[in-house]
């Protein structure tokens, strides 16, 4: 049976906990594939609000297995308490699985991530400070601590013992920090994997015995395209692979499993965090959309920064990522405008680009050129169907299509889950 993957075509935040939760219903498993919990999903079922930062959306439904991945990064006490939320508003979590492959954030990550992204002054990348960067870059250096070693305590004892000798150093020497005491940090440790043991499992063959034996399974990605970190703004990016190539390999089954892309695609675009973005609104029109749309960071809080649609960001992602068809999100955060502004290309030293220029200096220099669509002033969320919104909302949707070479196959008005439209050819 087939995999699906779900992922945002922008810089994060394009709705993806909503989508997933619509496509639930017809999956047995959904994956979360890489970040951590620098990614927040706010999702609104059945009248309750929930918050989940690890925990992929589809433990609200007791016929899904939520499994996090081993390309993810975890830290156990946020995932402990996400549990306990969880549970406290009446959820199973008994399903949850966390891959014994997936990569700790240990205390130390936050605390080096505090001081170098200090150190950094006005380059800083304004990252949500949850240690994802120093996990992974740990990771990548073969220093790393994984789920699988807080089972064998004399393992997990001797990669601290490696690791501390040098984040100590740097943390009392460069930084005129204390050091870590690791005493603590395996105390706390054993007590974590502890509580974490019914959940710990080998993820990998899970969903190889679910796809043989005829299961759908979902891949759900976090951040999003432009923040990936081989074909986003580097190095205004996070410190994984959103894009759908990396799914797989995360999740550990062959490419030949997926059969949908799923691109998540908000009705206008946010960033949070430093870094380029060409269809930036300063003006009244972005405090506009930010404040329709709630547009405030999830994990941090911070506010996030709001501009036009860019057709050409959603071009790009559709070919990184192979999309098969978009899930567009928020239109309803666009009524009341005049006109509808969309960017087709950028200009940039003088020259048109149709695709994301080829190097950074280009694209912190890009100028959006604009098409300009009628707006509408009705507000959208009581739709129930495509065929219910304005005329003028349906051919912005209509264009997207068109621009980005992706049909359009469902449209959100609203954050509950029958605002959700399916759209037709
Ligand atoms: P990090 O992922 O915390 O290392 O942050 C790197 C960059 O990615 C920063 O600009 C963050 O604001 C951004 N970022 C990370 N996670 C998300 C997300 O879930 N939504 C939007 N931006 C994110």
């Amino acid at each position: 049976m087939p995999a699906t993957i779900v992922l945002g075509t922008q810089w994060g935040d394009e709705g993806k906990g909503k989508a997933v939760d619509y496509l639930a219903d017809r999956t047995r498993y959904v994956v979360r594939y890489q970040g951590g919990n620098n990614a927040g999903h706010t999702i609104v079922a059945e009248g309750r609000l929930l918050k989940l930062n690890l925990v992929p959306s589809g433990i609200l439904y007791p016929h899904i297995t939520p499994v996090i991945a081993g390309g993810v990064v975890v830290d156990p006490a946020v995932l402990l308490d996400e549990l306990d939320r969880l549970t406290e508003a009446g959820l199973d979590v008994s399903r949850l699985r966390l891959s014994l492959n997936a990569h700790l954030i240990m205390p130390y990550h936050l605390e080096l991530e505090k001081v170098t992204q200090r150190f950094l002054g006005s380059n800083a990348l304004g990252t949500t400070k949850r240690g994802i960067g120093p996990a992974y870059a740990d990771r990548a250096a073969r220093v790393g601590i994984r789920v699988q070693d807080l089972y064998d305590e004399q393992i997990f004892r001797a990669k601290l013992d490696v690791v501390l000798k040098e984040k100590n150093q740097i943390l009392t020497k460069v930084y005129g920090r204390l050091p870590v005491d690791p005493e603590r940090i395996v105390a706390d440790h054993l007590a974590y994997a502890q509580r974490l043991r019914p959940y710990v499992a080998d993820t990998a063959k899970l969903l190889h015995e679910a796809l043989a034996g005829g299961e759908h399974v979902m891949l759900e990605g976090a951040q999003g395209t432009m923040l990936d970190l081989d074909h986003g703004t580097y190095p205004f990016v996070t410190s994984s692979t959103p894009v759908a190539g990396y799914a797989c390999a995360s999740a550990g089954f062959g490419p030949r499993h997926v059969e949908r892309v799923i691109g998540i695609t908000k009705a206008y675009v946010t960033r949070v965090g430093a870094g380029p973005f060409p269809t930036e609104e300063l003006g009244p029109d972005g405090e506009r959309m930010a404040e329709r749309g709630r547009e405030f960071g999830t994990v941090t809080g911070r506010p996030r920064r709001c501009g036009w649609f860019d057709a050409v960001v959603l071009r790009y992602a559709a070919r990184l990522n192979g999309l098969t068809e978009l899930f567009l999100t928020k239109l309803d955060v666009l009524s009341g405008f005049d006109r509808i502004k969309i960017c087709v290309a950028y200009r940039a030293e003088g020259q048109r680009f149709e695709d994301v220029p080829p190097n950074q200096t280009l694209f912190h220099r890009a100028e959006p050129i604009w098409e300009e669509l009628p707006g509408w002033q009705e507000e959208l969320g009581h739709a129930r169907a495509f065929d219910d919104l304005p005329k003028e909302a349906r051919a912005y949707v209509r264009t997207i299509e068109e621009l980005g070479e992706v049909p359009v196959v469902a449209v959100g008005v609203g954050p509950a889950r029958e605002q959700t439209l399916a759209v037709g050819p």
